[in-house]
């Protein structure tokens, strides 16, 4: 079976993948590898910011390990705020602040498509690939929900009438960028080491 290292110590998203992957590969946490290192991340683009960090990984461990970044994408505002999703109304990083700041630039926009766009890049035997998982919806006029996190409650995925935040974490994992990158990822590895054997 593949070990992984996921550049993360969100326990939230080790689960998430590894449910995804599971009985093909293993994957590790930064804290397993002793890793506390503020791993940079300051590209301009998800492909960027994903690849720094496998790089990261590998260049300081030498070990096989995937990275990943995401980026909610409004088509009314050219694609913001994008790589600065997370910081988009500040360093404080503060989803309410984020989510209020879209809404304003937002007001009053009939075009209010937007899509989750996630990017993983994977260095396995030394070599980068990357895997890219979008989900398109739209920005609701205010905030439905209470689950998820990030923009969850203003996000709608296209085919749904309801917000990621009032989705099952089933239903969202089935839909969700991060979801769709996952299984290009395990559609490589199996293909990868069935090739291996
Ligand atoms: P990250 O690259 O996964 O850390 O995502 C960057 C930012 O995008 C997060 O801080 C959130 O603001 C937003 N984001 C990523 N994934 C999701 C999601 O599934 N729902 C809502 N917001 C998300």
């Amino acid at each position: 079976m593949n070990e992984l290292v996921f550049s993360t110590n969100n326990q939230h998203k080790v689960e998430e993948v590894q449910s995804k992957l599971q009985g093909l590969c293993k994957i590790h946490t930064l804290a397993e590898y002793g890793c506390t290192d503020d791993i940079p991340e300051d590209h301009d683009t998800l492909e960027g910011n994903a690849s720094q960090k496998s790089h990261y990984l590998f260049d300081k461990y030498g070990c096989d390990c995937f990275s990943d970044d995401t980026g909610l994408e409004v088509e009314a505002l050219g694609g913001e705020p994008g790589v600065y999703s997370a910081r988009y109304a500040g360093e404080a990083k503060d989803p309410e602040a984020n989510m209020a700041k879209l809404l304003q630039k937002l007001n009053g926009a009939s075009n209010r498509k937007a899509r989750f766009r996630t990017v993983i890049s994977l260095i396995i035997d030394g070599e980068e690939h990357l895997f890219e998982g979008i989900v398109n919806g739209k920005i609701l006029t205010e905030k439905h929900g209470e689950k998820g996190f990030g923009y969850d409650p203003i996000f709608q995925p296209e085919g749904y009438d309801r917000s990621f935040a009032e989705l099952t974490m089933e239903e969202k994992n089935a839909i969700s960028h991060r979801g769709r990158a996952v299984e290009k990822l395990y559609a490589f590895l199996k293909d990868y080491s069935q090739k291996k054997q």
